[in-house]
């Protein structure tokens, strides 16, 4: 069910991931895999039909992600909590501008980079919350609180997060709803990744623990389609959704009605396209493992307990920057300073391609620190 890419139609359906010829990128977070068969019917036949308008005020995606929301993780969210965006950045821009109170933004670090831009973007101070990147990753709720009670009002939330490919566990998301209650703070919570949480762990939505958190997602990493450029902002607050209302075009980041068409499908019919693609990607992790075990032996690896994107810290190597070196092997894997800014030894790969490749980039990688 799962079809994968060949080198050249991976060129040409994945053009920034795949770039720079004569290098296996493992970059990137898209998969070299071609997207669930109903999504490209719904997509093909739109634009068949001339569905290229602009999209309605009102939609079918809300209703799609309730399904969703309930069939996977037991969560009942109403249809009506949803409001269609763009992007998750977008949308979190937009619940940061519109939603959250004004103040210093907390960021567990390391974060995806665009967390950081995106508080920088509208002109808030960052307060750094650290994550230990070689730990449980488990976030520091004493320097939350620590942060909150110097003025700090809204929190930035990766659940799963990337890069550390961890879970939040529902106790921890808890304590961190009693403390964004004691503060009267918010918590934009971005769970882009959350379908793709793989065997062994248990996802938990956090607007499930916090009734004023605000929820930013988009089925676009799951299922691979980032171009159909449609996101969702939630929120269970009725007050959010009507200043939401009033935000002039201009700075509502306009979703595409492609958009809605894909995810209304991906969300509703891809059940089993992604029951296939969270095995597939459990079989990548377990080779990961013996390949890194085999030829890379002193990597340590986070446990990949969700999305396909797994963090290594390669200083028992005493390479820097092993991402630089993997590139004059010719692999492209992102580098930890990306994620921390002075990290050393650590890179992030997308383990979503073929075993073949799989095994090129962890040879590259270990070509490139003299593994
Ligand atoms: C955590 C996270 N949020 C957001 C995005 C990007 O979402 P969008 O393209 O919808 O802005 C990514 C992409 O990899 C991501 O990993």
């Amino acid at each position: 069910m799962i079809r994968d890419l060949s080198d050249d139609e991976a060129r040409a359906a994945l053009p920034l991931k795949w770039e720079a010829s004569g290098v296996v990128p493992a970059w990137v977070a898209e998969m070299d895999y071609l997207q669930a068969e109903p999504v490209t019917e719904a997509l093909v036949d739109a634009v068949r039909r001339g569905a290229l308008g602009y999209p309605p005020h009102g939609d079918d995606l809300g209703a799609a992600f309730s399904g969703f929301a309930a069939r996977h993780w037991g969560w009942e969210v109403p249809a009506a909590a949803s409001v269609a965006t763009g992007g998750v950045m977008s949308g979190i821009r937009l619940a940061l501008e519109v939603l959250c109170p004004p103040g210093p933004v907390v960021v567990p670090m390391p974060c995806y980079p665009p967390f950081r831009d995106v508080v920088t973007v509208i002109g808030r101070e960052i307060v750094p919350v650290h994550l230990d990147p070689d730990g449980d990753g488990r976030l520091d709720l004493a320097a939350v609180s620590r942060a909150f009670a110097a003025g700090a009002r809204t929190l930035l939330l990766c659940n799963p997060h990337n890069p550390l490919g961890q879970v939040p566990s529902h106790g921890e998301l808890a304590a961190l709803a009693a403390l964004a209650h004691e503060y009267d703070a918010r918590v934009v919570s971005d769970e882009i990744h959350a379908p793709l949480v793989l065997s062994g762990a248990t996802f938990t939505p956090y607007l499930s623990v916090d009734d004023r958190g605000i929820l930013v997602t988009s089925p676009s990493k799951a299922f691979n389609m980032p171009a159909t450029h449609g996101a969702q902002v939630v929120s269970l607050q009725p007050d959010d959704h009507a200043r939401l209302a009033t935000v002039p075009v201009p700075a509502q980041n306009t979703w595409s009605s492609l958009g809605v068409v894909a995810g209304i499908v991906a969300w509703r019919d891809c059940d089993e396209w992604l029951a296939a693609l969270r095995q597939r990607l459990s079989a990548q992790r377990a080779l990961l493992t013996d390949l890194l075990a085999d030829r890379l032996p002193k990597a340590r690896m986070r446990p990949l307990e969700a999305t396909y994107l797994a963090w290594l810290d390669l200083r028992g190597y005493g390479v820097a920057d092993p991402a630089a070196a993997a590139l004059d092997h010719g692999v492209r894997v992102a580098p930890g300073h990306d994620y921390l800014a002075g990290l050393e030894g650590h890179v992030r790969i997308n383990i979503a391609t073929s075993p073949d490749r799989l095994e090129r980039v962890v040879d590259g990688l270990a070509r490139a620190v003299g593994g």
